[in-house]
Parts: structure tokens; sequence; C-alpha cells
């Protein structure tokens, strides 16, 4: 165990259990006026009916012996516990998280099959800056997930189905498959798709076909799918370029788009009918869910099979709760997608619950996020008012990254550069979206987010590299330093304290699905460490063991900046 809290926690269940009578929990918590507080006494001198600062006395004579040698406790309020550690309590639990190779966070208690439904941009139109979160920030989760024990499963839902896919391959005929493959591989998916749709709106005999190939399309017609088959490989081809890019982990393998339902489709239809949710409303099959009303009040139907026989979105996302829950047998099924669908999903989760197929403990959680904004607050769009093209961003990111790198540390080979300068950009561009509260939107600012001063990537990178280099100066890497550790100085304290918050940072993250705790983490391990640094000196500290403890405190505030920025997806260089 390396999580104080928790270590102390787990000393306390007894001792409430003998003082109380009941079980409680002591809710051992981080505290600005301690190293931690107990709370737990107060609810659980209400459930007994009793005075909660006797309880609270009572408490802490009882826990005088388990506590020995771990903490100092002393009563507060209305009976709150306050906890000081000793240092050899502190210096203890910081070697095991040392040891651990997971740095003292815990893996989960229940893992679980987890579904993380992220990315998700449209064949044939191009990946703009609005798929910049959901890629970012479910790659982010999914590491995190991981990291603690669970089994992840990555889908990326895209939309490869439905009525524009008729024009777009009778675009791709008139073009000539190996010209269209061409086009869409280097990446002209909106002009691919523009073209299309000009042709559809301006030519009668293409919108025909159009119409024939979606009916073409909709029965399996053997030539019609391979035309479609192509679309998609090319633009998956193309997306596959834009996620190496921007280091994250999807790839062809986790393409699991609209279209995979589409053999489920009937099925839902009749399943909801023999349960009889199933009602008519303006010649459509929808299903009305509870709590759900318009704008003037009435019950709003979720379409699931439009009048003319089509299904639409919400009906491939009910057959995707099936599938998943189903056949993939996920308990937890998170959807980083932004705002703007919040109500979609609320309804067609709804209706699943309905119809019985979101069975406990399986659930759905919307990880919904704010927008990306430009300099004016309003959409982040090019100076020509377009929308930006996310392989722009990317490379812009990568572009000012190594400009950055080339100015500030001309001592490195251009290949270094190279490579540091990528890491940089990326990680500041995936760093200011993680480090705002998800549900809030930001501003896009290139200035911001690059420097190297304040709550930015290049920050961080630049504390970890700057811890390398104090090994580099004594030859050895880290890890063989680890020995005892001496909190003699408050400042040695206060990080070594903060190191054992990592658990609790990872962990609180994953609660709520909000990679922003963890960044405050890591910023805030990241200014303890330079509080250490400029009151300690390393390696000109007074003696041998007190050099080595410091030495060790370097070396694991690099190891869970390394780890930390990991989990979020950002690269970590180790000179810069
Ligand atoms: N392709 C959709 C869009 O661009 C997002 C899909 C999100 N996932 C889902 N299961 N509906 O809006």
């Amino acid at each position: 165990m390396a999580d104080p809290l928790h270590t102390v926690s787990a000393l306390l269940e007894p001792v409430f259990r003998a003082v109380t009578g009941v079980d409680a929990d002591p809710v051992v918590r981080a505290s600005d006026r301690a190293d931690a507080q107990v709370n737990g006494a107060l609810a659980a001198a209400k459930q007994v009916g009793r005075n909660p600062r006797e309880v609270a006395a009572e408490i802490v004579a009882a826990a005088a012996e388990p506590l020995r040698g771990v903490a100092t406790m002393e009563i507060a309020g209305p009976g709150f516990i306050n906890l000081t550690f000793s240092d050899s309590f502190v210096a203890g639990e910081l070697a095991s998280a040392a040891r651990d190779p997971h740095l003292g966070v815990r893996p989960t208690p229940a893992a679980e099959r987890i579904i993380v439904d992220y990315s998700a941009p449209n064949v044939a139109k191009e990946m703009h800056v609005g798929h910049l979160r959901t890629t970012i920030i479910g790659d982010a989760l999914v590491r995190m997930l991981e990291f603690v024990g669970h089994e992840v499963i990555r889908e990326n839902h895209i939309g490869d189905w439905g009525t524009p896919f008729g024009m777009l391959i009778e675009h791709l005929l008139d073009l000539g498959e190996t010209e269209a493959a061409n086009e869409l591989s280097v990446g002209d998916l909106d002009g691919f798709y523009r073209q299309a749709r000009v042709k559809f709106d301006s030519d009668d005999e293409f919108k025909q076909r159009s119409r024939l190939r979606v009916v073409a399309l909709q029965s399996g017609d053997g030539e019609t799918l391979r035309l479609w088959q192509e679309l998609v490989d090319a633009s998956a081809a193309y997306f596959n370029i834009v996620y190496r890019k921007l280091g994250v982990l999807l790839t062809s393998a986790d393409l699991a788009g609209e279209s995979s339902y589409h053999g489920l489709l009937d099925e839902v239809i009749q399943r909801l009918d023999r349960s009889g949710l199933l009602q008519q409303s303006d010649g459509a099959d929808v299903v009305f869910a509870p709590g759900f009303v318009n704008r003037e009040g009435e019950p709003l139907p979720l379409i699931v099979r439009k009048g003319n026989g089509g299904f639409n979105y919400a009906t491939s996302d009910l057959a995707c709760v099936v599938d998943r829950v189903e056949r993939l047998r996920a308990t937890l099924m998170l959807y980083v997608v932004g705002a703007p669908q919040a109500q979609h999903f609320e309804m067609v989760w709804k209706v699943c619950e309905m119809a019985g197929w979101l069975p406990p403990p399986a659930r759905c959680v919307h990880v919904q996020f704010g927008s990306v904004l430009g300099s004016d607050r309003k959409m982040f769009k090019t100076r020509s008012g377009d929308t930006v093209k996310l392989v722009e961003l990317i490379d812009e990111a990568v572009e000012r990254g190594i400009a950055q790198v080339r100015e500030r540390s001309p001592e490195l080979s251009p290949a270094e550069q190279d490579s540091v300068g990528r890491m940089i950009g990326i990680g500041a561009v995936k760093y200011a979206d993680l480090s705002t509260d998800r549900i809030k939107d930001y501003v896009f600012d290139w200035d911001r987010m690059l420097s190297f001063d304040g709550n930015t990537a290049p920050y961080l990178q630049y504390a970890h590299a700057r811890i390398r280099s104090i090994f580099r100066r004594v030859g050895v890497d880290g890890q063989t330093h680890l020995g005892e550790v001496i909190l003699g100085d408050p400042k040695e304290r206060a990080l070594a304290l903060r190191l054992l918050g990592f658990d609790q940072a990872v962990n609180e993250s994953l609660e709520r699905f909000v990679p922003h705790r963890l960044c405050t983490y890591l910023f805030d391990l990241a200014q303890d460490f330079t509080g250490f640094y400029e009151a300690c000196p390393v390696l000109r500290a007074e003696d041998e063991r007190v050099r080595q403890s410091r030495l060790a405190l370097c070396d694991l505030t690099a190891q869970v900046l390394d780890r930390g920025l990991g989990l979020l997806g950002i690269d970590v260089p180790d000179r810069m």
C-alpha cells in the first residue's frame, strides 16, 4: 500500500467498529489544515445516536496504539480528527511506492470490461478540430483505465452508413476508382464530399443514380458494397495517418462504425415491437421515453424507423448498446462525444433500459465536453472562416514545437530537436485540452499552450528533463539510488506527500472521467519539486545519506511525471 490515506483508513476501520459497534467508513481525506482529516466520526455518531465529539475522543484514544508511529491525532470542530503523519510513516509509504511498478497507484478492486467510444469521424469527411477533444480525452481515459487494471475495448463509431453514401459512391464511379482513391488518401476528404454534394444538388440524373445506389447499398448488392468498402478503406487509411501523428492508440482494428450494426437494426425494431414499446407517430416508428418533451411540452418520440422505412442514427445507437452488452459483455460504456448529443444519448439509453437491454451493472456514461474556441471566444476557425482541419493543426503544433526547441536547445542534434519538438508540440495541444475541465469550452491559444511557464505540457516536460539532467551529471540512471528517505526539510516532506498523492489523482480522474484532475496533480507535483529543489541542495547536500535520499526524491518525481503524462498520452523527452 502506498497511499497514506488508505493505509490510515484501513488501520482505523477496526477502531471505528470497536468504538461504535457498527461498520462505518472512517472517511480519511486530504486536508489543508493537517496531513489528513478523519471525517467519519460524525456520521458514525449519528448512526448510533451519540455525541460526535465524544465518539471522536474515544476513537482518538482507541487509535493511539494502532496508529503508533503512523500519525498523531487531534480533535477539531464538531468531531473531525486532524492527522499528522510521522516522518517515518511517510518515508515507508514512499519506499513502497518506489518499489511498485505502478508507483503507488492501486489497481481497481473491481475490474470491468469497459468500452470507450471515441473519435468517431465520418467516412469521406475531413477530421476537423471538432474531433480533437473526443480523440484526446478518449485516449487518455483508455490509458488510465487500463493502468488501474480494467479491460478496455476501444471503439471508433465512425459514420460509415446512410443516405450520403449513394452520392459518394456515384461520385467515386464518375471520378474513376483509382483517381478517387488518390484524392481520398491525400486527405482531401472535404473536397471529395463537396463535389459529390454539388452534383447531387444540381444534376437530376446524378441525384437519381445516387438514390438507386442507396437502395442497392441497403439491400446488400455485392458490387455496391465493394465500392462502399473502398470509400471506407481510403478514409480509414487517412484517419490512421492522423492518429499516428497525434500519437493516440486508435487503429483500424478499433473501427466499429454505424455500418457494423446494420444487421441488427431489424431485430431492434422487432424486439421493441414485441415488448410493446413501438408506436406510430406521423407515419414513423417511434418509442416514447417518459420525461422527454419538445419545446411545446409535448412528449418527444425517439424515431427508430422513418416513414420511408429508413433507419437512423438513433437506431444504430440502440443496436450498438445491444451489441456492447450482449456480445461484448461490457458493463460500462463511455461515450466521449460533445455536449450537443446529450439528449440523443439520454433518450437512447432510456429506451434501452425500458427494453431491458441495459441490465445492471451495465451502464452508459456520456463523457461530454465543451467546444474549442478561437481568441474571439467563438468557434475556433481559420482566418478565412473555415473549419480547422485536424491534420493541419497537428502539423502546425509540430512545427511550432520544433521551432521552440531549435531556439532553446541549440546544443541538441537536429534529429533530437525534431523528435523533442514533436513531443512538445503535440504534448502542448493535448495538455491544453486535457487540463481544462472537459465540460467547459476553452480558448485555443498557441502561445499559452507552448509556454514553458504555467500549467502546460512544456513546463512539465521540462521539469522532468531537468531532473534527468541531474542524474546525467552524476553519471547514473535513477532507480539505483533508491534507498532510505530522510525528510528533514518541510519541502522534502511536502514533496514526499505529493508523490504519494498519485494514486488519488488517478483514481479521482477516473471516478468522474475527468483527466484534468490528473493534470492539476502533475502541475502541483512539479511546483512542489521546484520548491524542494530551491530549498534543498541535492548534489551538494551536506551528507551522503541526505544526498542519496534527495536523489531518490528526484528520481521518483521524474518517474511520476513521466508516467502521469504518459497516462495522458503525452511523451516525455529525457533532455530538452
Ligand atoms: N459520428 C458521430 C458524429 O460525428 C459520433 C458518434 C459517437 N458515438 C456514438 N455511438 N454515437 O456526430
